[in-house]
């Protein structure tokens, strides 16, 4: 039988395997909360989201239900991701290895167990893999560097 990825059932089903991990909306929440927290005391990352960010409340909800979509499959967020970055001029290879290294760090000081940590660092390194590769088609009308030196080698 073919389960349709975002049927009640398969929504249902990604939920308790998540759950089964510790990864339940209230593990969400907290990661969110103490992720940006350090984002915003981040010399390299804090001005870029201070500049943008009016409303840090409404930002962190919005990243809760982000994270909810991501790791529970819950629909909860609607949103295009790749605009917003992309309409971001300073971020390149370096800001999204250091966003991961933080976000890496959060997820060592807060997960409830090494397999929760892997479970949503996977889905953020390919994440932030696409939307470099996205901003730099869209930006350079290049591809990501790794390709690029597949390319050229
Ligand atoms: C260098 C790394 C990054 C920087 C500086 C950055 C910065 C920002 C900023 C400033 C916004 C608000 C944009 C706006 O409302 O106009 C935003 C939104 C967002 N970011 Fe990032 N981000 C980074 C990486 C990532 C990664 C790796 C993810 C996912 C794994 C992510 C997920 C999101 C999402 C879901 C939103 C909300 C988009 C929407 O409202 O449609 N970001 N980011």
């Amino acid at each position: 039988m073919t389960v349709h990825p975002h049927s009640a059932s398969a929504r249902q089903a990604k939920k308790s395997a998540a759950e089964a991990f510790g990864i339940d909306e209230a593990y969400i929440g907290l990661l969110v909360e103490s992720f940006y927290t350090r984002v915003r005391d981040d010399a390299m990352l804090g001005p870029i989201f201070d500049k943008r960010i009016k409303a840090w409340p409404e930002h962190l909800e919005r990243m809760k239900q982000f994270w909810r979509s991501v790791l529970h499959n819950s629909g909860s967020f609607s949103g295009n991701p790749m605009l917003k970055h992309v309409a971001i001029p300073q971020i390149e290879a370096a800001e999204f290895d250091h966003w991961l290294a933080l976000f890496e760090q959060t997820l060592v000081d807060t997960a409830p167990s090494e397999a929760a940590r892997d479970m949503i660092l996977v889905p953020a390194r390919m994440i932030a893999d696409s939307l470099l590769a996205g901003i730099r088609i869209h930006r350079d009308g290049r591809l990501p560097s790794r390709m690029k030196d597949v390319q050229h080698a």
